[in-house]
């Protein structure tokens, strides 16, 4: 008798996740899509949290619902990006991450069809498959996610006398490949979900920080009925805060919100970023973020340009933290990644974010996190792996 036989088929060979551990010596990392601690509001939060515990501490600190204070706030911000959400249909939790990882719970039986973005973002996609769903990659293009292919799959489901359960979307600034979705494509994308009865779950986590461009629309403004989408305060404002929220139809929040751990979505947090908030101030720090990300994104380009050979193509993305590149045909992006360690740079091949380990021609850069200086040095490292490898 094993202790191990107890295990739930999905838990059997679940792991914690673990942070990679900080490459040793002097490497610049390009990986990980990192908010740059440089402009976390450290003082503003502090003085916050302060008129927080002054003005409501008794509430906000004991077992309460969130601050209603921020709850208007997220409503009427929504309301500015043509979204008309009611209070009831908003849900608080601990990142959107934890939001995503409650869906599955909500929608999927094991077997039911998820279709998601091929490449997509598997810290969410991995909930979904360890919730036993079937995942249908739709190919994702320069124009976000190709919508003859989904299209495709929906028929096939169709005259299989089935529904995909949702379909996974990043249409701005995607993670990983930087992609934007046009208007059109984003009225076709909804049009479809409602004509094949299916869910759209929009994850904007990087909308707000456009640096180029004209503003889109998010999914959620142009259907009430189809579109679950979920944002958060980690890209801008600070990840470490670990606040996000979904709205969407009624039916799909109340039943988020009866599956999530925490009921409430921490009134003192809430309580500290309402008061933060307050008075334009996270919008002109987001104003702020636009121009420090764009800055690092010029110079990544830039240094791309120079450094890279000719034959690796790339995504300049409008916004977000990411640069997507593709390696010409033969080069492997795994073989790269070790190769670019030794040279003293580091990057995501494909495989990490393809659901299927596909992907082996492609790499995700980001240059969030490292101050601009050291993005050229790691671009120009990364072309010395490259010109070593071709
Ligand atoms: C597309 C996408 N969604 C969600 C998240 C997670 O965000 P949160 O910190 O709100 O859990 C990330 C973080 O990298 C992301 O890239």
């Amino acid at each position: 008798m094993q202790l191990a036989d107890l295990f739930a088929e999905r838990a059997r060979n679940a792991r914690p996740f673990e942070w990679e551990p900080e490459p040793e010596g002097d490497i610049v990392s390009l990986a990980y899509g990192l908010a740059d601690p440089a402009l976390f509001p450290r003082e503003e939060l502090i003085e916050a949290a302060a008129q927080a515990a002054a003005a409501n501490g008794s509430r906000l600190l004991n077992y309460a619902s969130p601050d209603s204070m921020l709850i208007d706030q997220i409503l009427a911000h929504l309301q500015q990006q043509g979204v008309a959400a009611e209070r009831k249909q908003l849900l608080l939790g601990s990142g959107s991450s934890e939001l995503l990882n409650v869906l599955p719970l909500v929608l999927v039986e094991p077997g039911d069809a998820v279709i998601i973005e091929a490449p997509t973002f598997l810290g969410a996609v991995n909930r979904f498959k360890a919730s036993g769903a079937k995942l249908l990659g739709v190919p994702v293009g320069p124009e976000g996610m190709d919508l003859d292919a989904l299209e495709a799959i929906l028929q096939t489901l169709r005259a299989d006398g089935r529904r995909a359960k949702f379909i996974y979307a990043i249409p701005t600034f995607q993670n990983p490949t930087g992609t934007t979705m046009p208007l059109a494509n984003r009225e076709r994308l909804v049009a479809l979900a409602a004509a094949y009865g299916t869910l759209i779950v929009e994850d904007d986590a990087y909308g707000e920080l456009r640096f180029r461009g004209e503003h889109l629309p998010p999914l959620a403004a142009l259907s009430n009925d189809w579109v679950l989408r979920v944002s958060t305060f980690s890209k801008i404002l600070a990840p470490g805060l670990r606040l996000g929220y979904a709205h969407g139809p009624l039916a799909v929040i109340e039943r988020l919100a009866a599956f999530k751990t925490s009921g409430s979505g921490g009134p003192f947090l809430t309580g500290m970023v309402a008061r933060y908030c307050a008075d334009g101030r996270l919008d002109a720090h987001i104003a702020e973020l636009r121009a420090l990300y764009a800055r690092k994104c010029d110079a990544m380009i830039a240094a791309i340009e120079q450094e890279f050979p000719k034959e690796i193509r790339y995504v300049k993305p409008d916004g977000g933290f990411f640069v997507w590149c593709t390696l010409p045909a033969g080069m492997s992006a795994r073989a790269l990644a070790s190769h670019a360690l030794e040279c003293g740079a580091e990057i995501l091949p494909g495989p990490s974010c393809y659901a299927d380990g596909s992907g082996d021609d492609s790499f995700r850069l980001s240059f969030s996190f490292q101050p601009e200086d050291r993005i050229v040095e790691g671009i120009r490292r990364l072309g010395r792996a490259i010109r070593g490898m071709m």
